[in-house]
């Protein structure tokens, strides 16, 4: 089975002052998470697209799916609750599968950042293809600015790596949920509260190699209010 999950957890907070975590604003008269969620939809080999958010929104977000989706394409959908972090949110959405559906060796959970709606179905479709063959898959595209490395502790250049191996990551993160299960079980505690991105599990534990996919510039993050006006933009030129 192959499972879309689509990251909605988070407060939003880099957005500043809204009256809804940015997952739920509106984008050209819809909710970002509503047409990031419309591109999962489209694809015919998702047996379930899971919804995590927190834990006061689910309702909220069962109302909203309800007014935009057909009863066929609720059947999918189900709405899970997040977790503290990205991760936890993350392994939420494991954890449903694994109680609701039970899990197989080849299982796959495509994970997508609910506020990047501009994911094509190309990016979608590689990684599902590389996750099959090497058992996980991170989507990036080549850094465009020098990525410098810096100390924290005093303010000063650390390094300053060669550019042309250096990436900038995106979503979606595909894994063989088992794979990714076994993986974060080895982290320890200390582990799991710098994780920033859960396609280290794999390079943590050696549990297996990770693919890059190529992504699209313009599969970038709402963050702050500047993507979404630039986000604004795009949808009013389209
Ligand atoms: N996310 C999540 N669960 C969390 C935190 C984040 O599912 N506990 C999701 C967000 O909803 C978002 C994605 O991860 O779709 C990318 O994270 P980010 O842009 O950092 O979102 P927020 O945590 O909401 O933003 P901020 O850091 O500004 O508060």
């Amino acid at each position: 089975m192959i499972y879309a999950e689509i990251l909605a957890g988070g407060k939003g907070t880099r957005m500043g002052n809204t009256a809804l975590p940015k997952q739920f604003l509106n984008l050209g008269g819809m909710p970002i998470i509503i047409q990031t969620t419309s591109k999962f939809l489209l694809q015919p080999f998702f047996s379930g697209i899971l919804i995590v958010v927190p834990n006061q929104w689910m309702r909220y977000t069962s109302d909203l799916f309800k007014k935009f989706f057909s009863e066929d394409e609720l059947r999918k959908i189900s709405i899970v609750k997040g977790g503290n972090n990205r991760n936890q949110t993350l392994m939420n959405g494991v954890d449903f599968i694994e109680n609701n559906f039970g899990l197989n060796d080849e299982d796959i959970i495509v994970t997508h950042d609910a506020v990047r709606p501009f994911v094509s179905s190309k990016i979608i479709e590689e990684n599902v293809k590389a996750a099959k063959k090497y058992g996980a898959a991170d989507t990036v595209i080549t850094a465009t600015d020098t990525i410098v490395e810096g100390n924290l502790a005093n303010d000063l250049i650390k390094s300053i790596p060669d550019r042309k191996k250096m990436y900038q990551g995106q979503t979606p993160q595909t894994f063989n949920i088992k794979k990714l299960k076994s993986g974060y079980a080895k982290l320890s505690e200390d582990q799991k509260s710098i994780l920033t991105d859960a396609a280290k599990i794999f390079l943590l534990t050696d549990t297996s190699s990770v693919k890059m996919v190529e992504g699209e510039s313009i599969n970038f993050k709402i963050t702050k209010i500047f993507d979404l006006k630039m986000a604004e933009l795009l949808v009013g030129e389209r």
